[in-house]
C-alpha cells in the first residue's frame, strides 16, 4: 500500500571512554551525512546548556559536590528533558549523532559502585539507539591525550572502571571500533556502519525504547 509517512531519521550513539575521539568523529559524522544530503543533528549528552546541565557541568568541573545518586539522576533527568524533541525529530525525518548516551550515564555512576540496575532503572523509556558506536581504547592511552585530567572523572583507575562496565553493558549489537587506529580510519569505519543504519531506519525500521 502506498505511504506518505516521511522516512524516520536515525539514532546514532557514540560512546566511549573520555579522550577516545568521541566528540571529534561526531563532527566528521555530521559533516559527512549533511554532504550526503541528509537532515542530521549533531546532539551530546549531558547537555549543558539547559538548566539541569549546569547543575552537571559545575559538579564535573568540582566547582559543586553532589551525591552519587543525585548526580546520577540529574544526568537522566538532563536526557529525559530532551526525549520529546528527540522523537519528534527522528520522526520528522532528522538523523540524530550523539555524543554519550544511558550507557555513559550507567557505566559512569557503576564504576563508583552504585547498583547497575538502580542506574539503569532511570534510563527505562527513553528512545533506544539504533547503533551504538563504542571507540574502543585503553585508558593509559587516553590518558596521553590532549586536555586529560580536567574534568572530574578523568583518571586512569577510574576509567579502567568505567571501561569494565561499559562491556558489561555492550551487546552484539555494538559496534567496536578501535580508537587507536588513525583518525581516518576510525572515520571511515563509523561511516560504513551508520549508513547501512540510516538506510535500515529508512526502510522502516521501528523506533524502540531502553532498556530492552
Ligand atoms: P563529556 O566530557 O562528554 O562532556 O562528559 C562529561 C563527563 O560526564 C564524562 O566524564 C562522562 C560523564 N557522564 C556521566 O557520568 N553520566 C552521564 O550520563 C553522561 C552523559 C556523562
Ligand atoms: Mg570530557
Amino acid at each position: 500500500t502506498e505511504s506518505s509517512v516521511k522516512p524516520r531519521g536515525a539514532l546514532i550513539v557514540l560512546e566511549g571512554l573520555d579522550r577516545s575521539g568521541k566528540s571529534t568523529q561526531c563532527a566528521k559524522l555530521l559533516s559527512f551525512l549533511n554532504g550526503l544530503g541528509h537532515p542530521t543533528e549533531l546532539w551530546r549528552f549531558p547537555d549543558r546548556e539547559t538548566s539541569v546541565g549546569q547543575m552537571i557541568s559545575a559538579y564535573l568541573s568540582n566547582k559543586s559536590q553532589l551525591d552519587d545518586h543525585t548526580i546520577h539522576l540529574l544526568f537522566s533527568a538532563n536526557r529525559w528533558e530532551k526525549r520529546s524533541l528527540m522523537e519528534e525529530k527522528l520522526k520528522t525525518g532528522t538523523t540524530l549523532i550523539v555524543d554519550r548516551y544511558s550507557y555513559s550515564g550507567v557505566a559512569f555512576s557503576s564504576a563508583k559502585g552504585l547498583d547497575i540496575e538502580w542506574c539503569k532503572a532511570p534510563e527505562i523509556g527513553l528512545l533506544a539507539p539504533d547503533s551504538v558506536l563504542y571507540l574502543d581504547i585503553s585508558p593509559e592511552r587516553a590518558a596521553e591525550r590532549g586536555g586529560y585530567g580536567d574534568e572530574r572523572y578523568e583518571r586512569v583507575e577510574f576509567q579502567k572502571k568505567v571501561a569494565d562496565f561499559y562491556q558489561t553493558l555492550g551487546d552484539s549489537s555494538w559496534k567496536i571500533i578501535n580508537a587507536s587506529d588513525a583518525m581516518e580510519e576510525v572515520e571511515k569505519k563509523i561511516q560504513q556502519v551508520v549508513l547501512d543504519q540510516v538506510k535500515e531506519c529508512t526502510e522502516g525500521k521501528p523506533l524502540s525504547l531502553l532498556w530492552s
